[in-house]
């Protein structure tokens, strides 16, 4: 099955403002898609959808995927210009440590906000759903994860979440969905962050370019994937996958990056002889999986592998994220 992006009718991305969905909004417009963007500016920015504001294909509301009603009416209207045939719903709470301290947090804005959407998509007939997923799902495991290991024991909210997800995702494939994505993605970095460890080591060094504090012992390591290839992984799955049901692993190329080397290569790019003070523990938080490795076998047997390490993948990061000016 190959689907074409750009005949493919109208294509919502919720959670457009943030640091993926601006990225794919982005793509979804070269390749000659029209693309509605959804968000509530709560971690997203406008300035992300700098360049796709220039594009007369782009709308952007910002309003809460909470607020049932208005955003029913809103895309109900938009389907009058055409019919919308797929949801990207990468609206989520992306703090994880906000969902630790209140699981409210996460209740709303990663679970209720794909309630939300699945019953607007249910109310316009709108078939296709792809989810951004995450590693977060299968909690702590020994060796390489596949999409069919469990049990699924998530440890933190937010992987809770996401898990419960999935799970409404799925059930809605079995009564109104024609077909639905479900990408678990590892870590991603880029340009446009709006949060993470490359994020916050660049925030520390900006305040105090002597001193870059790491939360942990720096020997936590996880596969890191760069955005740009994040994005082509996920529009290869949707035009290639045809289940009604899609699971899918997205990792980088070759192994995983530790902490202490990602804040090294920080430490060497934006302030070289910079101290860095590890604050002890073999995690950076409560709720944090300081060891994972994906099994991408399944996405390669679909045709895609990526070419970017993942030290590699966060060296450009770094690079990117200097580039621009922050306040
Ligand atoms: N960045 C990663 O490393 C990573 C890893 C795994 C999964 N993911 C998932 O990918 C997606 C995108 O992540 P990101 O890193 O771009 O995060 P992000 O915070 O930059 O983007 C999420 C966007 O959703 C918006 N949003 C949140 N709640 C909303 C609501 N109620 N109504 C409307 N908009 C709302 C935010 O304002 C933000 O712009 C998320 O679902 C995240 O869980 C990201």
């Amino acid at each position: 099955m190959t689907t074409n992006i750009a005949n493919n009718a109208t294509c919502v991305v919720a959670g457009a403002a943030g640091f993926i969905g601006s990225h794919l909004t982005d793509r979804l417009l070269a390749l000659g898609a029209r693309v509605i963007g959804l968000d509530n500016l709560s971690l997203g920015k406008r300035d992300n959808l700098a360049q796709a504001f220039e594009n007369p294909n782009f709308v952007f509301e910002q309003l809460d995927l909470n607020d049932r009603g208005p955003c029913l009416e809103f895309l109900r209207r938009e389907m009058n210009r055409g019919p919308i045939g797929t949801v990207w719903h990468l609206a989520a709470n992306s703090d994880i440590p906000a969902g630790v301290e209140n699981p409210e947090v996460d209740l709303r804005q990663t679970f209720m906000t794909t309630y939300h959407l699945l019953e607007v998509m249910r109310a316009l007939k709108i078939p296709r759903m792809v989810f951004a997923s995450t590693s977060a799902i299968y909690g702590e495991h020994a060796g390489a994860v596949r999409e069919d290991s469990g049990p699924l024991l998530p440890i933190s909210n937010y992987g809770a979440m996401k898990l419960a997800s999935e799970g409404i995702i799925s059930a809605a494939a079995e009564r109104f969905l024609e077909r639905a994505w479900i990408c678990r993605f590892p870590n991603v970095v880029g340009s446009r962050a709006t949060h993470g460890a490359i994020y916050d080591f660049l925030k520390k060094l900006r305040k105090n370019p002597a001193e870059l504090e790491v939360l942990g012992d720096g020997t936590q390591e996880k596969p890191y994937l760069h955005v740009s290839e994040l994005v082509e992984a996920m529009l290869f799955i949707f035009q290639r996958a045809g289940d009604r049901r899609n699971v899918f692993n997205i990792a980088p190329a070759t192994g995983a990056t530790t902490v202490r080397h990602m804040a090294e290569a920080t430490v060497r790019l934006a302030a070289p002889g910079a101290r860095i003070r590890y604050t002890g523990g073999s995690r950076g938080w409560v709720g944090d999986v300081p060891r994972f490795s994906y099994s991408v076998e399944k996405l390669r047997a679909l045709g895609w592998t990526p070419k970017l390490s993942s030290n590699e993948a966060v060296e450009l990061a770094i690079r990117e994220n200097l580039e621009v000016p922050k306040k």
